[in-house]
């Protein structure tokens, strides 16, 4: 079986990313991460890559004076990696519908809720506790989805719930998401590198 090849895009502390570094060391997941790409020179996620000797590459638009500059240099990264997926694992910008078309069905996002809920624009963050608490629900969870142009949107790969419980806090809700987040994570990549992921009409099933 074929390696599945990674980009990884973050811009925070990269706990994801560790998950699936780890779980591609311990023989889980077939896959290899070429480079690790974040916005922010200072991210944690840049430090985590280097200490696993992957490529880390800071990459930001206020390296370029145009966005198409921008999205020409992610593309060639990319493509000299020839990568089957781009993972987004806490990447804070909006990627140009020039990258998203050209990865059609082939970059994947990781959501801290049950999409369709809590989910769109501002919901990223302890935004997303805050309000999963305040509506009073008492089941959240992660979802991990494909990307398309619109944010939060595309077909969903897998989802896994946590309970809400009364005394949780926005922060010890995160806390407990964040560890379904690294198992989840790994596991939906798993399927891809498996070849069981199949995207119809934004609807991801699963082969058996
Ligand atoms: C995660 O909660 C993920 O769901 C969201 O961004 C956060 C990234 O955390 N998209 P980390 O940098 O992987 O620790």
């Amino acid at each position: 079986m074929k390696k599945l090849n990674l980009v990884v895009l973050a811009s925070g502390g990269g706990t994801n990313l560790q998950a699936i570094i780890d779980h591609i060391e311990a023989g889980k997941l077939n896959a290899q991460i070429k480079a690790v790409i974040s916005n922010n020179s200072k991210a944690g996620v840049l430090e985590r890559a280097r200490n696993h000797d992957i490529p880390a590459i800071h990459l930001s638009h206020k390296q370029f004076a145009t966005l198409e500059e921008f999205d020409l240099k992610l593309l060639s990264i990319l493509k000299e990696n020839q990568i089957d997926m781009l993972v987004l694992a806490g990447y804070m910008k909006m990627l140009s519908p020039v990258i998203i078309r050209e990865y059609k069905n082939r970059i994947i996002n990781i959501h801290p809720a049950l999409l369709p809920s809590f989910g769109g624009p501002g919901m990223y963050g302890i935004h997303v506790h805050e309000a999963v608490i305040k509506s009073g629900v008492k089941v959240t969870g992660v979802t991990v989805h494909m990307v398309d142009e619109v944010y939060d949107h595309g077909a969903i790969v897998m989802q896994k719930t946590v309970p809400v419980m009364d005394d949780d806090t926005p922060e010890s809700l995160a806390e407990r998401v964040l560890k379904v987040e690294h198992q989840a994570y790994s596991e939906a990549l798993q399927l891809f590198a498996e070849g069981r992921v199949e995207i119809i009409d934004n609807r991801a099933f699963i082969k058996k």
